[in-house]
């Protein structure tokens, strides 16, 4: 299979690149093809004719975001309609990652976001994300967007940095109000080639480990996975404020992936996996 993979310096695309190291990679990152220049991409794609692309590009500063508005809608929303486009035309895969935080995550902890709940991004990067979904579904029919969440790999990241500040003080505080499931970029990308080779029916997944937890819970089973005795706090969203603001319950169902024989690690398993390659 020949496939171009786009941002091919970021955290995702290095577990994506490694999960398909046996097909026939196309890398490039920015600088060999911007994904918002549409006549680049259009001649990029047509002359190398992948059958997939996985778009591991993205503005993915969530707190940046807020300011640079411009730069991260030309990025989540032109960048991905332009891969749409130019896959449409050439009969290519698209295939997308998107994020929880299309959602507004006010929904009550008894329940869990399907694909097809109400939209509700609270912040630019959210929204951002949401019309980049939306710029896909109108340029191309054959495309796969995976929400994903909380996403952790080879690149700056929360265990790393918890791993670093257990290491290094006797206390920190970590929210507990904001419900979540935390997802091995390995195991993202593990999904990615599971859909591709059973060939799914295209649309929307929502692609996360398996489980749910909140920060605070993550930062314990990080600490008590590493043998880390740093004492951890629990504090709200309130006492912690951020530029952009984080949703409460980010809960994704993920039954519709599933129900298509896809097999997913739940998150403890998948930090076990993780922890054992970054210590
Ligand atoms: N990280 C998370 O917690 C999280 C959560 C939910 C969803 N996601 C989604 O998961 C996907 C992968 O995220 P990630 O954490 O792997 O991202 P990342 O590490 O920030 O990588 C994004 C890559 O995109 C590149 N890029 C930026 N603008 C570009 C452009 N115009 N043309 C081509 N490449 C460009 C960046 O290059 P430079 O570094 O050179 O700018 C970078 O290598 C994204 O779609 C993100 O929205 C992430």
């Amino acid at each position: 299979m020949k496939i171009l993979i786009t941002g091919a310096n970021g955290m995702l695309a290095k577990a994506v690149k490694e999960m398909f190291k046996e097909e026939e990679l196309i890398l490039t990152d920015v600088a060999e093809l911007d994904i918002t220049n549409l006549e680049k991409v259009e001649e990029f794609v047509s002359n190398c004719k992948p059958e997939v692309i996985i778009n591991c590009a993205a503005y993915t500063a969530v707190d940046k975001a807020e300011e640079e508005v411009d730069l991260a809608r030309k990025i989540n929303k032109e960048g991905p309609r332009n891969l749409a486009i130019a896959a449409n035309k050439n009969g290519t895969i698209l295939v997308h990652i998107s994020t929880d935080y299309v959602f507004g995550g006010d929904l009550s902890l008894e329940e869990i976001y399907k694909e097809d709940d109400k939209k509700a991004p609270n912040t630019v990067y959210g929204i951002t994300k949401l019309e980049g979904e939306e710029a896909i579904c109108e340029n191309t029919a054959n495309y796969y967007i995976f929400r994903t969440a909380w996403l952790y790999g080879d690149g700056n990241n929360f265990v790393r940095t918890m791993l670093r500040l257990g290491r290094e003080k006797e206390e920190i505080t970590v929210v507990a109000d904001q419900h979540g499931s935390p997802t091995y970029a390995v195991d993202l990308a593990d999904i990615i080639h599971q859909a591709l080779k059973k060939k799914i029916p295209y649309g929307i997944y929502h692609t996360t480990n398996l489980g749910y937890t909140t920060w605070y819970e993550f930062t314990k089973e990080i600490f008590k996975k590493a043998n880390i005795s740093c004492l951890v706090r629990p504090v709200t969203s309130e006492e912690f404020v951020r530029p952009a603001k984080r949703p409460k319950n980010s809960m994704m169902s993920k039954d519709k992936i599933l129900q298509e024989g896809i097999t997913i690690p739940t998150w403890e398993e998948a930090l076990g996996k993780y922890l054992e390659i970054e210590m």
